[in-house]
């Protein structure tokens, strides 16, 4: 059973296994996006009904631009279906999108949908749906070492007073916690470049299931695993 009391803050997911769902039942891999997308839906509901404040997803990473070109278009091609289908209801259930990475590299339809999808949803006060799109976290840390680097080179910044809330506030998690719970499924047990500084402290809960297959009640047992975890943060 979940405890209500004991809901994490900010869960983060790794949807993998889209490819192999749909390799499993001898369909293209664009299917397995499909049904991942529908999945996604299914996992937003439920966190947002839960309680939960945060939900990231890994959407797309600056490395699966390696993908066959068929595949990288039909993911953003997916992208632009999900927010002209999904973007009312978000809205109606009170989510706010943002974005985390280098969105405006993708495609102009994609990040006009984007675009819109913020700001309709950018007063709204429920769960805050993340979606990591063209995210790499060495990426993304580069870009605050840059940032702060500029600063001192201007003169604004001192290098020896640069400070770990510094660091954090150049990201593009910038006032989002921490994640509490870091989920991946389909068996893979690797962080793939995902969250590197946000989840030195989080739990992770690796599931065999495929993405698509990944149901609110696939979900609710992660919770609860979470639940019983003991979370020392480096102490006792
Ligand atoms: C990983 O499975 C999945 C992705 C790289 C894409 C994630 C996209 C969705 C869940 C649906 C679309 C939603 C949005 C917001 C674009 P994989 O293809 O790596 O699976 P495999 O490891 O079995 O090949």
């Amino acid at each position: 059973m979940i405890d209500l009391e004991k809901i994490p803050e900010h869960v983060a997911i790794i949807m993998d296994g889209n490819g192999r769902w749909a390799q499993n039942r001898n369909l293209p891999r664009m299917a397995g996006h499909n049904a991942g997308m529908m999945a996604m839906k299914e996992i937003i509901k439920a966190a947002s009904a839960l309680g939960i404040k945060h939900l990231t997803v890994y959407a797309f990473s600056t490395e699966n631009w390696k993908r066959s070109s068929e595949e990288v278009s039909g993911i953003f091609k997916l992208l632009i279906i999900y927010v002209e289908k999904e973007l009312n209801e978000l809205h109606k259930n009170n989510v706010k999108v943002r974005i985390l990475g280098h969105y405006d590299r993708l495609p102009k339809e994609a990040v006009k949908s984007l675009e819109r999808s913020l700001a309709t949803t950018k007063d709204n006060t429920g769960m805050q749906f993340n979606i990591a799109l063209n995210y790499g976290g060495r990426d993304e840390i580069l870009r605050s070492v840059k940032n702060l680097a500029m600063k001192v080179e201007q003169g604004s910044l001192k290098a020896d007073e640069i400070t770990e809330g510094d660091i954090a506030d150049n990201l593009y998690t910038s006032g989002i916690p921490d994640p509490d719970l870091l989920i991946r499924t389909s068996g893979e047990m690797r962080l793939s470049n995902y969250l590197l500084w946000q989840s030195a402290y989080s739990e992770f809960v690796f599931s065999d299931v495929l993405w698509p297959d990944f149901t609110k009640e696939e979900f609710e047992k992660a919770i609860e695993v979470f639940q019983n975890r003991k979370r020392r943060f480096g102490g006792r």
